[in-house]
């Protein structure tokens, strides 16, 4: 299989008008990633597959979604939008330069597996000249249907163009198919758009091979798996469905989560053997988990790593750059960015750590505050290994705190603290003997009421 040479088009020029939304279909996410990127990723599962993408407007910001999975992908654009056929025939000089296998792909499925597309092209393999991936529909409304004659497909009905009889069919198009490179221009050329929609039809190459005596056949695949996104309801299925999925693969893997339907996962979210998602937590782009740790609830996470065995939350949250060393704890109501918390360090209570360094052990205090931001830059804040930080300490970085050092509660922090000193950085108290009790009665005796 993997010695036949292989291209991937994906159309993705649709306007995508049910969305009614100023960005393109196509750019809209699910689990955090453009479904566009979904379905080049899994274009690209395969070994040494090219792939080309069709974009309409905004090309450049498609582009870019592409890029980090198909890096090499040539885009064309296809200026006018004159049907799925048309949209083909915009990749014609990749095509041309004569593949094995074209497979053709919607940029608006994605929940498409790679064994979808391995299974269109052992059909290849084994000799078909188009092969389309179709699905059972419990409401074919809108679909394409599917027209077996005597268990081969003899051609593909668009619902607008459909006969009453026809509508009937519950096996649908579902949008994937593999054409074999040798017949893919001929074919292609020859669809004309006397249709419902006057639009040329990808669909149509079916009953044209098939009047060529070209062999043509259907596979089918569950539907959670071509399911199309024309709207946001749809796009919400696809992201239940998708999160579903890899919920249950990480489950698999060994990861623990009592309540996984609470669990939001990202495209890119790793997690380790042993570790356990407790219910309500977000992740954003960038996290990974490693084995043991527990992120406890209501917690949101986005570009961090947590080390083994570090525990997160209830109510933490980890932003781009926050990365937990072994044993580490971040606790209730912190926020942690673009810092190193060292092994066995702790910040538990109420906290705002940005950029910093804290060592190995070191212990911050409730309500500390790295006062990281002067309104025009960030500064570091340096914090050494078993330093102690009282609570409600501000640090006005730039600020080093040394190794072993104390600061003592309530303090404000403006110069470097040297190894194992003791900070105090706040008013010294006085106590006046009785003049709690002379005030309350000079402000008794002048109440208003
Ligand atoms: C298409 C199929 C239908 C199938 C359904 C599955 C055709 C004619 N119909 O219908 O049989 O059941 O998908 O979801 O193929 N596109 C372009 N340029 C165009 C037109 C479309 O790039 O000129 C792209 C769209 O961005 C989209 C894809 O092609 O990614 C499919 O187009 P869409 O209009 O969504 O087709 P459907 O009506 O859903
Ligand atoms: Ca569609």
């Amino acid at each position: 299989m993997t010695e036949r040479s292989c291209l991937s088009v994906i159309l993705a020029a649709g306007e995508g008008t049910r969305m009614k939304s100023a960005r393109p279909k196509v750019l809209h996410e699910v689990a955090g990633l453009p479904l566009i990127g979904h379905v080049v990723k899994a274009a690209r599962s395969q070994e040494g597959v090219d792939v080309a993408v069709v974009v309409g407007r905004e090309a450049e910001a498609v582009r870019k979604a592409v890029e980090p999975f198909a890096p090499q992908a040539e885009v064309f654009l296809q200026a006018e939008r004159l049907g799925t056929a048309h949209a083909v025939l915009a990749a014609r000089d990749s095509i041309a330069r004569g593949y094995d296998d074209i497979l053709i792909l919607f940029g608006d499925t994605p929940l498409i597996e790679p064994a979808a597309l391995a299974d269109l092209r052992e059909g290849l393999a084994a000799g078909a000249d188009v092969v389309v991936m179709g699905f059972h529909a419990a409401d074919p409304t809108g679909y394409g249907r599917l027209i077996m004659r005597d268990g081969a497909l003899a051609a593909i009905r668009e619902h607008k163009d459909a006969t009453e009889a026809e509508r009937a069919i519950a096996f649908c198009n579902g949008g994937l198919m593999a054409v074999a490179g040798r017949h893919a221009l001929s074919l292609l050329d020859a669809v004309g758009n006397a249709n419902a929609k006057g639009e040329y039809y990808l669909t149509d190459i079916v009953e044209i091979a098939a009047s060529r005596g070209l062999c043509v056949a259907a596979t089918e695949a569950p539907y959670e798996s071509i399911l199309g996104i024309n709207t946001r309801l749809e796009l919400a299925e696809a992201e239940a469905v998708w999160q579903e999925r890899r919920r249950r693969a990480l489950m698999l893997a060994g990861v623990t989560m009592a309540a996984p339907q609470t669990v939001h996962l990202c495209h890119d979210t790793e997690i380790g053997e042993d570790a356990v998602i407790e219910p309500n937590v977000v992740f954003g782009p960038g996290v990974t988990v490693a084995p043991g740790a527990r992120i406890r609830a209501f917690s949101h996470l986005e570009g961090a790593s947590v080390g083994p065995g570090a525990e997160v939350g209830p109510f933490a949250r980890l932003r781009p750059g926050a990365q937990l060393g072994r044993k580490a704890k971040v606790g209730n109501f912190c926020e942690v960015k673009k810092a190193v918390v060292e092994e066995g360090a702790k910040v538990n209570h109420l906290t705002y750590i940005g950029d910093a360094r804290i060592g190995a052990g070191a212990n911050i205090g409730a309500g500390t505050i790295t006062c990281n931001y002067d309104g025009f830059s960030k500064h570091h804040t340096e914090i050494g290994a078993g330093a102690f930080i009282g609570s409600n300490s501000a640090l006005v970085a730039p600020v080093t705190i040394g190794a072993g050092a104390y600061v003592a509660s309530g303090s404000v922090v403006t110069h470097d603290v040297p190894d194992d000193a003791l900070a105090f950085g706040r008013a010294r108290q006085e106590n006046k003997e009785g003049l709690g009790r002379r005030l309350r009665e000079k402000l008794g005796s002048k109440a208003v009421k």
